[in-house]
């Protein structure tokens, strides 16, 4: 083969993987290492983060990834009453420590989660009966105790977590029950007070579209800005299910908190399935993770999604919805399943 004729079907090889988005001369190559999840989202000016929890963080394998793809971090567990609270006036930092110390090591932020909540709470607490005014002290105190142990550490915190019931009526927790509807708004105003420059949001599921229970939000959300409560997001859970179908007004929904002047954020996004899963369930379960990434960047407010952990390795479905699982982008060997890319493909990336 003469010179000139190899020189030009190397330059058309090179054209073609090019073309085919395959980098080649050393300027490239260079450039080589993708951009992460993280990375992508922040040129939308939004994060990406995952939920973590203390017993995984002995797996490096699956450390090493948490501590690059993702910039915000939630921990699963570590912050919950049970853990935080043992016993009454006992507080424990050991667990939410844990990993805020990582996702500082790892230049991520945090959002904590949660102060008040009906579920995981501990027996001293739930074993026994309150006046109203007791248990007013036990909550503020809980709240700032908390809020102050971790002020300039977390960038936001979700106060109160799953306030209501499917049909928009306010759940009979401890706290309604006790303390009536103005626990909410009281929960705020402590958590303010202890750390103001926290980020402070109401967190629910089944609030992704617009329905009974995403309207008993925005009704609240406008009455507690009308009576300037410290209010700054709604955290929409998503966990969602093929088995349910994809919430189609979640960008509609998303955009009327916005125009309130609240942020949102998807707070602990998984797609579970039933399982065994299969091919046609995992394209399906991508064009969930895309529409929903989609969702989001439409939104001005909208500021960041949050995997409820990225690896089906530790994922919370398995234990709680027998039979159903494989909800996240990453699989049990911490292989990208089509999800991830599809993700990478709504951010933007290739
Ligand atoms: C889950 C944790 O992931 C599990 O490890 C735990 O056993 C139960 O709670 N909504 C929430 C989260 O707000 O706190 C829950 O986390 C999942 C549902």
């Amino acid at each position: 083969m003469r010179k000139t004729t190899r020189l030009r079907l190397a330059g058309a090889l090179a054209a073609a993987l090019v073309a085919a988005g395959i980098a080649t001369g050393p300027a490239a190559q260079a450039s080589q290492k993708q951009p992460t999840l993280a990375e992508l989202a922040q040129r939308h000016g939004r994060y990406f983060g995952s939920a973590t929890d203390n017993p995984e963080l002995t797996d490096t394998a699956y450390t090493a990834l948490l501590g690059s793809e993702f910039d915000m971090i939630t921990p699963g567990n570590g912050m919950k009453w049970y853990a935080t609270e043992p016993q009454q006036g006992v507080f424990d930092w050991t667990n939410g420590d844990q990993i805020v110390d990582l996702a500082r090591k790892n230049h991520q932020r945090v959002r904590a989660h949660t102060l008040v909540w009906h579920s995981q709470l501990p027996s001293w607490l739930t074993s026994r009966e309150w006046t109203a005014d007791e248990l007013r002290a036990v909550l503020k105190k809980h709240i700032q105790t908390e809020v102050r142990h971790y002020r300039g550490k977390v960038y936001s915190w979700d106060v109160v977590n799953e306030a209501f019931n499917e049909d928009g009526s306010y759940r009979e927790t401890i706290w309604y029950k006790t303390l009536g509807p103005g626990y909410i708004a009281d929960a705020l105003r402590w958590a303010h007070q202890a750390d103001p420059h926290a980020r402070l949001y109401l967190n629910d599921y089944n609030i992704e579209a617009v329905g009974p229970k995403s309207d008993a939000y925005y009704q609240l959300a406008k009455d507690l800005k009308a009576q300037h409560v410290p209010l700054n997001g709604i955290g929409l859970q998503a966990h969602l299910a093929l088995q349910y179908g994809y919430p189609t007004t979640l960008e509609d929904n998303l955009r009327r908190f916005s125009a309130l002047g609240l942020d949102t954020a998807l707070t602990e996004v998984d797609v579970r399935m039933i399982l065994p899963a299969d091919d046609a369930k995992l394209a399906t379960q991508a064009e969930w993770y895309r529409s929903l990434t989609e969702a989001c960047l439409a939104v001005r407010r909208c500021v960041g999604i949050t995997v409820w952990d990225y690896t089906d390795k530790y994922s919370w479905i398995p234990a709680v919805f027998p039979g159903e699982g494989a909800a996240l982008p990453w699989d049990e060997q911490l292989r990208p399943k089509p999800a991830y890319f599809a993700i990478r493909a709504a951010l933007g990336g290739k």
